[in-house]
């Protein structure tokens, strides 16, 4: 039952303007709907009308007033072509739902007696029939009638009174931007106005008590909307915005046209309760919802296979406003980590796919890091290649010819290739080719010529054997031993299999920087000495590359210790001590820079490299590596933790939360000296989330912190949002051989609230970011979580299938975990009634 790219249509018929009257009411809400359709003057003959339809009771319909006596199948209604007037025709119909059954958190649901829409991809369907493709753009009007104070939709207010409210948005959009939203809310609020003078009521709307957790959101949008005009020239088209914070959410947010709804982890926030990166998450989320008003909902995307051109470019834009906003090159830094930890650990198993995948069988399994994240990076390469003049006119380009349309990648690079001149059709193969291609370097030195030689390769991926060269862009430049540049930053397009680059004239052999800024998301192999890695991390001009030759230093000792359990070099600690000394540099890159690899990216790396990976041995390496690394800095470590402390009230920007990361990384490392007597005098006397969590953190990490726990416990048991941190930092770092025993306590607390998503992911996502741990030869840990799988997929398989990842990655292990791992999969697969996600999932890493 795959769904196929190559199998596009365009619909039939079109929609013009639909009218949706909600009756609510938590088991029966009756959907009125009243939808005019016409021809779609594109495709000639005669068609039956297709309405997507899920669960849903059809009570009556008609076709311009002639009732119809139709007969629903499973996934919607066919009326047949001889039934409806040749140019058009009106369709109305009654349905009921049941939101306060819908445990799916699809389509019209319930959270805590508050209505609630999540439509994106396909839940439009689950509210009533409608043709529910990205495709068909429509002008809704809705009413909304119900017995509660608050009654939202999209676009602007169009009246309201005691029980109802109706809303009327201007603009065509797809069914999937759909939202309502009704309940017992307040709102914080604030105003905008955009640059051409429109002026713009801004709300969050929270449940009573949580309203005085909003000011950083709306300071977030109110940032964003200007960041957009500014470095974009958009403006917003309607004259409220609003966003709603809901406890039971699938994903982060939803962008739905101006009316965002978004998991209340990404809206709440305050000093006592949120972490420094609860904050950047939030004025990240909330601009990525935001930026979508343009790319995504007034240019959208055709059909579900063209994601990353809305998801891809959205990324793009919100990583540019968050560097913006901080640092660029701590930004940089973090989205790196972030892809590799995610997207490259997707691209090299069993769930590889292209970043516009071909075919899908639940779309909803397809909202993933290389849609997101590698998407983002492709963006990136783009601009990188034509530079940011071209690329800000082929933006221009962009909104001005697709404004209103829902689009494809072709248009996207039709739009680069009229505004540059340049053929892409080569640059296209990082939509339609899986896998992170890897990178070799050899370096020639011969009487003043430095020759560089990069070979590539992509490794195949489940459907593609056989892979084309990428064109790769690699900026370099070259230092001089006593490290000034001698060759400022180039970009160097890779085309071929195999490509050498010449450097001539210079008088001595330079220190190359390869790969600045990670100008294209490839694994880089190079064989390097430390000292040359060591004088990098001393002396790299491109902070990135500064970051990654510490990075690649402690990733090989790491790997060299897991493997054959040696001793790290006394270079290691001293470029640590260097860079800990430098008081010119940003504390946050400091901080980023102390950061050990993941025994998660080491495995990764092991497995690249043709071991095996052993978790086991991997934890107690890492673990060893920090105790050496503190004992060796300790001084220095003492020193910049109290050098860090940052006096006054709390503020979240940049600038402090740097300097309470670094002094958190000291602690981190100092309590595996003292016992933990630091973290816990800090825990004690902590006045916001990110000191008191991070202390925790430390204790626990050394075996501590049993009584901070309680503390913990007692002190925020009424707080949802900081309880998850609770669960999810135990299972984290419980101790490998005790990981399973901890999770099952966890989840039988009176608080595992495990149909709350953000509840199940904190103990579920966190035991399986255990690695150690979750990777016991015991296989006890695989067994809890598959239980668990299969428990929550009758009633939410999109969080089960989304949870099922813990388990992508089984080819990387030895025999014994590989049965083990695949006896839960199979167990899982042979499950009866398992749901279409979870089951493409199954059959997916199985192979
Ligand atoms: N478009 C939303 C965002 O990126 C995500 C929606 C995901 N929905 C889903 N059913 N997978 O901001
Ligand atoms: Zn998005």
């Amino acid at each position: 039952q795959a769904i196929h790219l190559s199998d596009y249509a365009p619909p039939p018929w079109l929609v013009e303007t639909v009218h949706l009257t909600f009756r609510l009411d938590p088991q029966s809400t009756r959907v009125l709907s009243r939808i005019r359709f016409r021809r779609n003057p594109a495709v000639p003959g005669d068609h039956d009308l297709w309405l997507d339809g899920e669960k849903l009771t059809l009570t009556r319909a008609a076709i311009d007033g002639q009732p119809l006596d139709l007969v629903p199948e499973s996934t919607g209604l066919r009326v047949p072509a001889a039934l409806l007037p040749a140019d058009g025709f009106e369709w109305t119909a009654e349905v009921s739902i049941a939101p306060a059954e819908n445990t799916t958190l699809m389509g019209l649901y319930m959270s805590k007696g508050m209505y609630c829409t999540q439509c994106e991809a396909e839940g439009f369907r689950k509210i009533t029939y409608y043709p529910d493709r990205p495709d068909v753009m429509a002008r809704f009007h809705v009413r909304i009638e119900g017995d509660l104070p608050v009654l939202l939709s999209n676009g602007n207010p169009a009246g309201s009174g005691d029980g109802w409210a109706e809303w009327e948005d201007p603009w065509p959009k797809p069914s999937y931007l759909f939202a309502l939203v009704a309940g017992d809310l307040v709102a914080h609020s604030g105003s905008f106005t955009t640059a051409s003078g429109r002026d713009v009521a801004l709300n969050i709307w929270v449940r009573p008590g949580d309203e005085t957790k909003c000011a950083y959101a709306l300071d977030s949008l109110i940032r964003s909307m200007r960041w957009d005009e500014e470095v974009y020239g958009r403006e917003y088209d309607l004259d409220v915005f609003n966003i709603v914070a809901v406890d039971d959410f699938n994903m982060g947010a939803m962008e739905n046209k101006g009316l965002n709804i978004f998991n209340s982890r990404y809206v709440l926030a305050s000093p006592e309760t949120a972490t420094d990166q609860d904050y950047e998450n939030i004025e990240r989320i909330i601009a990525h919802e935001y930026f979508h008003n343009w790319t995504g909902n007034r240019i959208t995307c055709r059909d579900w296979f063209q994601l990353c051109l809305k998801e891809g470019l959205t990324v793009y834009r919100d990583q540019q406003f968050s560097g913006d906003m901080r640092s660029h090159a701590v930004k940089r830094i973090e989205d790196v980590l972030t892809l590799r930890t995610r997207q490259f650990r997707e691209d090299g198993g069993p769930l590889a796919h292209n970043v516009r995948p071909e075919s899908y069988v639940e779309i909803n399994n397809f909202y993933t890091a290389t849609v997101y994240e590698k998407g983002a990076e492709v963006i990136g390469m783009l601009r990188r290649l034509v530079g940011a003049d071209a690329y800000d006119a082929a933006l221009r380009l962009y909104f001005e010819r697709h404004d209103g349309q829902a689009c494809t990648i072709e248009d996207w690079i039709a739009v680069f290739e009229d505004a540059t001149h340049r053929d892409l059709s080569q640059f296209k193969r990082w939509y339609t080719q899986a896998g992170t291609p890897r990178l070799r370097v050899s370096e020639d030195w011969d009487d003043g010529t430095l020759t560089l030689t990069f070979r590539q390769w992509v490794p195949p991926t489940p459907g593609q054997p056989l892979k084309e060269a990428m064109p790769i862009p690699v900026a370099l430049g070259l230092l001089a031993p006593d490290g000034t540049e001698v060759q400022p930053t180039v970009v160097l397009e890779l085309t071929d299999p195999e490509q050498s680059f010449r450097f001539e004239g210079l008088a001595e052999r330079p220190v190359p920087s390869i790969l600045r800024g990670f100008s294209a998301p490839v694994i880089l192999e190079r064989d390097q000495s430390v000292e040359e890695r060591a004088f990098l991390l001393a002396h790299d001009t491109d902070p990135f590359n500064r970051w990654e030759a510490g990075r690649s230093l402690a990733r090989d000792v790491l790997a060299d210790m897991a493997t054959n359990g040696s001793e790290p070099p006394q270079l290691f600690f001293d470029g640590l001590r260097s860079l800990l000394g430098d008081r010119t540099l940003d504390p946050a890159f400091v901080a980023l820079a102390l950061r050990l690899p993941s025994e998660e990216a080491i495995a990764e790396h092991l497995h690249g490299q043709g071991h095996t990976p052993d978790p086991a041995a991997i934890h107690t390496a890492r673990r060893r590596l920090s105790l050496l690394r503190a004992q060796d800095l300790a001084a220095d470590l003492g020193c910049r933790y109290h050098e860090m402390m940052v006096p006054g009230p709390y503020s979240p920007d940049a600038g402090p939360a740097g300097r309470r990361a670094l002094r958190n990384a000291a602690l981190a490392a100092l309590s595996q000296l003292d016992g933990g007597a630091r973290a816990a005098e800090q825990f004690y006397g902590a006045d916001n989330m990110t000191e008191q969590l991070a202390a925790l953190s430390a204790l626990l990490e050394i075996g501590a912190g049993e009584t901070e726990l309680a503390a913990f416990h007692d002190r925020w048991k009424g707080d949802r949002l900081v309880m998850d941190k609770w669960f999810s930092l135990q299972a984290m770092l419980a101790p490998p051989d005790r990981a399973a025993s901890v999770a099952r306590t966890l989840a039988g607390h009176p608080a595992f609230d495990w149909k709350n998503p953000n509840r199940f992911r904190a103990l579920i996502g966190g035991l399986a970011a255990n690695a150690a741990g979750f990777h016991d030869p015991s296989g006890d840990c695989y067994r809890f979580v598959a239980d668990w799988l299969l428990r929550l997929d009758p009633l939410n398989p999109q969080m089960a299938a989304r949870m099922s990842t813990a388990f992508e990655t089984w080819g990387r292990y030895d025999g014994g975990r590989q049965t083990l791992i695949r006896q839960e999969l199979s167990r899982i697969e042979a499950t009866e009634g398992l749901s279409r996600d979870l089951r493409e999932m199954v059959m997916r890493m199985l192979g």
